[in-house]
């Protein structure tokens, strides 16, 4: 019987979970290998090369649709890149090494990350600034709101999780363009975690409160991470709102021709990331909910999360590969 070619995605997508988890473990185990090392540069291009071969190994027709900038300036993963043996059409959001300068330096939270969804299904974001709001599951719809006050949402956030606003606690990056939102939620009395960098895990923090001591996100940070957050979310649960942040005709032509008709809209977390939606990461250095890789003697351990949103399945994976000095090349094995 000949099957929809729904079907045949949804089909695949239970497979391509699991593939998806080495594609991320390849790439993480490669910037690993960096960490530390104060160069942001090769530990991204180890990550990139890392994970282009891996996916060149899917079988999948997939188009990157958030990469590693425009064909011109990206040799490898650009937008509008082809990846893949054959397959279900796929549109891809990724970032090899989210956090490169984490990474180069060594301190938590750099991730290496991919979404997959079906083709049309993810936001193109141009490679600008995104305003960002979000909240882990268990809200009701519209707790948050990105034209709200930043006071206005933490009582919201307070109101529904039953205690006081000093008992919240916000994730922001460590940003002067956020000197203001700093300011306003120390005044209001929540509690602040300022993160360097890596903005993707700083609202995947906020699914797991008790974890992560994460309840809320918010402030500006890059618009392709936005949508990988998103993607994320669709899976764990939670609420995420961005606006692109068009502040220059430049920057408004550039979105105008990836399809943003609209320069002021406020997407929601559902409008970043539609319909049936796949994502993994591997921690590369230890953070809060992902250990980093682990070199030991002869072998790799790794740490990954890989999830879907229309089963709402989140897989927590411990791996250990064999090392063949190789791993950053092969990691089927
Ligand atoms: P890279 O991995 O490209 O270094 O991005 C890290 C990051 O911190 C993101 O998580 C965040 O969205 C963005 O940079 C913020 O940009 P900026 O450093 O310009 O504030």
């Amino acid at each position: 019987m000949a099957i929809s070619s729904k079907q045949q995605v949804g089909h695949l997508d239970r497979m391509l979970t699991m593939e998806m988890a080495r594609v991320v473990e390849a790439a993480a185990v490669a910037a690993a290998r960096e960490r530390g090392q104060g160069d942001e540069k090769k530990a991204d291009q180890v990550a990139v090369d890392a994970m282009r071969n891996e996916l060149n190994n899917l079988p999948i027709s997939g188009r990157i649709v958030i990469g590693e900038g425009e064909r011109d300036e990206a040799p490898m993963l650009y937008i509008g890149e082809e990846v893949g043996y054959g397959g279900p059409e796929v549109d891809i959001a990724l970032d090899p090494l989210e956090g490169t300068t984490i990474c180069a330096k060594n301190q938590p939270n750099s991730l290496a990350v991919i979404a997959i969804a079906e083709r049309g299904k993810l936001l193109y974001a141009p490679d600008v600034y995104m305003d960002k709001i979000a909240i882990g599951p268990g809200y009701p719809i519209g707790t948050v709101n990105i034209d709200a006050t930043p006071t206005e949402n933490l009582n919201a956030v307070a109101r529904v999780k039953g205690c006081k606003v000093s008992e919240i606690s916000t994730c922001v990056m460590d940003r002067s363009r956020h000197a203001k939102l700093i300011e306003e939620i120390r005044a209001a009395g929540a509690a602040i975690r300022l993160i360097g960098d890596g903005d993707v895990a700083g609202i995947i923090h906020t699914t797991d409160p008790e974890e992560t001591g994460i309840d809320l996100y918010m402030g500006i940070g890059g618009a392709p991470e936005g949508v990988l957050a998103a993607a994320a979310l669709r899976c764990m649960g939670g609420q995420m709102q961005g606006r692109l942040i068009l502040d220059t005709p430049e920057k408004a032509q550039r979105a105008a021709k990836m399809g943003v008709s609209d320069p002021e809209k406020a997407y929601t977390m559902e409008e970043m990331a539609q319909g049936d939606v796949l994502f993994a990461a591997t921690g590369v250095t230890d953070g809060n909910m992902l250990r980093g890789v682990q070199f030991h003697h002869g072998h790799i351990t790794t740490h990954t999360v890989a999830m879907r949103s229309s089963t709402g399945t989140v897989r927590w994976i411990d791996a250990r590969h064999e090392d063949h000095g190789k791993f950053h090349q092969d990691v089927s094995s």
